[in-house]
């Protein structure tokens, strides 16, 4: 047996969902490049494309549509959980907790029955956001803001957040946002997804399973890190200290490096373009000349090592200019990555095979109990 940390290079699964070419920086879902679905697509329209594998009808469409506005609210139970959370909790654990909750309201049965599934799936998509703004609202004293039906997806999300419809440009580049970081094939977050719904157990288990993994700085958590990174570097003229610094230190440049490309990230140069787009609307943000200034330079010093911006580079910059919070970051990408997810949660149903990989075992020799007076 030959090892192989982190799984990587080994397929562990056939699958249609979403296909990377990593070195000429290609992303598809379903067959679609993502450049083409981010401009003439939707979030909804691209959800319902990635779980159930085709572009929906005109009807489907209007029925996934009406279907997840109509099931946007939350029970008061899961409200009154999350006003028991301390306000400094981070959100990725208040959805990891809200989202596992909703398994507690739909039974388990039927699993595989395609109105289970379709069930599940708009009950995730269409609850996730609301539970996301409501802890921001409960955490800042205010009362949950309720999901305006009249508004579509990504605009209510903003809603739900600022209490203000928002800008039509602001709610397009938001909604084209939650397309790019819809799916990933097999990054942490989706293989947590998979390895949870192997077992059979319901799609929120396997949401919540997902969460908590996103949540990591190394995975989801970069995009707010990013931005921490940029204040923490200040000006453009400090970035050649920064990063001979960090490179000595063998830190981390968050929102560099990727498993799978090795060329920059072609979600991050829409997701850049996305930014300029907001700047020239609303005004620049002063960490971009810092952010290019650093991408400058730190592809030149590990660009050979085939590390480059990734999809978290630029989108904690478009996130800041559209208002979102830092910590909400990531909470946002779990509301797109939820397609991803419940795609690769339907897939794994079909394959019907349980995931329990092998091991090398270092660890020691068989031997006997000993009592206390003898260690
Ligand atoms: C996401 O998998 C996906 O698809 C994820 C994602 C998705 O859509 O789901 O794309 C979303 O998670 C993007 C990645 C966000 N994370 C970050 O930006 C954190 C910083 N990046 C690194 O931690 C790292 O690049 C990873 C975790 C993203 C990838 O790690 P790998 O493939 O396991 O590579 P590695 O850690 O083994 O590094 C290989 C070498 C090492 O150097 P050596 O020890 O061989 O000398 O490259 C170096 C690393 O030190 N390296 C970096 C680096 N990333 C890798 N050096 C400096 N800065 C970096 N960012």
């Amino acid at each position: 047996m030959v090892l192989k940390p982190g799984l990587e290079g080994v397929p562990v699964t056939n699958s249609g969902i979403c296909e990377i070419n990593g070195t000429e920086g290609r992303l598809s879902y379903r067959g679609y490049p993502i450049s083409e679905l981010a401009q003439k697509s939707s979030f909804l329209e691209t959800a319902f494309l990635l779980i159930w594998g085709e572009l929906p009808t005109e009807n489907e469409l209007e029925k996934f549509e009406k279907d997840v506005q109509m099931h946007r609210r939350v029970s008061f139970r899961i409200r009154d959980m999350l006003k028991c959370f301390p306000e400094s909790g981070h959100p990725m654990d208040a959805l990891q907790a809200s989202a596992a909750s909703l398994g507690l309201f739909y039974s388990r049965r039927a699993i595989d029955d395609p109105k289970y599934i379709y069930d599940a799936v708009v009950r995730l998509i269409a609850k996730i956001p609301t539970m996301v703004a409501a802890f921001e609202q409960i955490r800042k004293g205010d009362d949950p803001i309720q999901p305006q039906d009249d508004l579509p997806y990504s605009s209510n999300f903003l809603y739900m957040l600022t209490e203000r419809e928002p800008n039509p440009l602001a709610a397009r580049v938001f909604d084209r946002c939650l397309i790019l970081h819809a799916e990933h094939s097999l990054n942490a977050s989706t293989f947590s997804a998979r390895v949870t719904a192997s077992t059979l157990t319901d799609p929120y288990a396997v949401v919540a399973s997902a969460v908590g993994t996103l949540a990591g700085p190394l995975h989801g958590g970069a995009n707010e890190d990013v931005i921490a990174m940029l204040e923490e570097i200040g000006r453009p003229d400090e970035v050649s200290s920064f990063l001979n610094d960090a490179i000595a230190k063998k830190r981390k440049i968050m929102g560099f490096g990727h498993r799978e490309y090795r060329v920059k990230d072609p979600r991050a140069t829409i997701l850049q373009a996305f930014a300029e787009e907001l700047f020239s609307e609303f005004g620049k943000d002063e960490m971009y000349e810092v952010a290019k200034a650093l991408e400058e330079e730190a592809i030149s010093k590990l660009g050979p090592k085939g590390i480059f911006p990734n999809v978290d580079f630029y989108s904690g910059l478009v996130y800041r200019k559209l208002g979102i919070p830092r910590d909400l970051f990531t909470p946002v990408f779990a509301i797109s990555r939820v397609a991803g997810w419940l795609a690769h949660w339907r897939e794994q149903l079909g394959a019907n095979r349980i995931f329990r990989p092998s091991q090398i075992y270092e660890g020691a020799k068989m031997r006997n109990w000993k009592p206390l007076e003898s260690r």
